[in-house]
């Protein structure tokens, strides 16, 4: 499994033979790397974590070019799907699916998820983390959330090898509440710190999260930098 940082909470995760993003917030993402698109050749699927502007990002454009199936709560799907996207997975928390060799698991998240139309916000229902395994390797995309003690049910049930979690503060968990959730509820190998940096709002700092993990590998990626696991 080849996963690739595009900035924020952006993934290109490569695995089976296959081309995932997550939360493709790449236009107007002032850390995505520039020309990325110009490389990539095939989309088959993109996965949300919830439906706020810089998750939900260029998800219709990429769906449309690539003929990708978006996977996703099932009010994002049919959000997307309102606006021409084809292939939908509506899933739920909870749930999982299994497509093309990948196994996609919808997990909690504890933060909020609507986008705002004319003034007022359009609910996209529940917000999520994701547990992607292929080939027998685990990866845990804990979207936007704080940290919550059922992380460890979370590990016991999938057992993921990394972790992707955000540590930029104001919005999601910061340094020391990340640093909890990884050595407290989680027992991943690799913990990749996101959802910093992209913004002056978020000042959460990985290396003070760094710092402060005693469980498991944090590797700082810079965008467009990529993991082999
Ligand atoms: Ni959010
Ligand atoms: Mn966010």
């Amino acid at each position: 499994m080849r996963i690739t940082w595009l900035g924020h909470a952006a993934f290109h995760i490569q695995a089976a033979g296959r081309d995932i993003l997550v939360d493709p917030f790449w236009t107007g993402n002032p850390r995505f790397p520039q020309g990325y698109e110009d490389g990539l050749a095939k989309v088959d699927t993109i996965v949300l974590t919830h439906g706020h502007e810089d998750h939900l990002g260029d998800t219709v454009r990429l769906a449309k070019k690539y003929g990708a199936t978006v996977v996703a709560q099932y009010e994002i799907c049919m959000f997307v799907g309102g606006q021409g996207v084809e292939r939908l997975e509506p899933m739920n928390t909870g749930g999982c699916i299994r497509r093309d060799g990948v196994r996609y698991c919808m997990v909690p998240a504890f933060h909020s998820s609507a986008v705002i139309r004319d003034g007022t916000p359009v609910t996209m229902g529940d917000p999520a983390g994701f547990v992607i395994e292929a080939e027998g390797t685990a990866v845990y995309h804990a979207g936007d959330t704080c940290v919550f003690s059922d992380m460890a049910l979370i590990q016991r049930i999938h057992r993921p090898k990394v972790g992707l979690i955000p540590v930029g503060d104001r919005f999601t968990m910061g340094p020391e509440t990340a640093a909890l959730a990884c050595n407290e509820f989680l027992d991943l190998e690799i913990v990749v710190p996101i959802h910093w940096g992209t913004f002056d709002l978020l000042h959460g700092d990985p290396h003070e999260f760094a710092r402060l993990v005693r469980r498991g590998r944090v590797v700082i990626l810079e965008p467009g930098q990529s993991l082999e696991v």
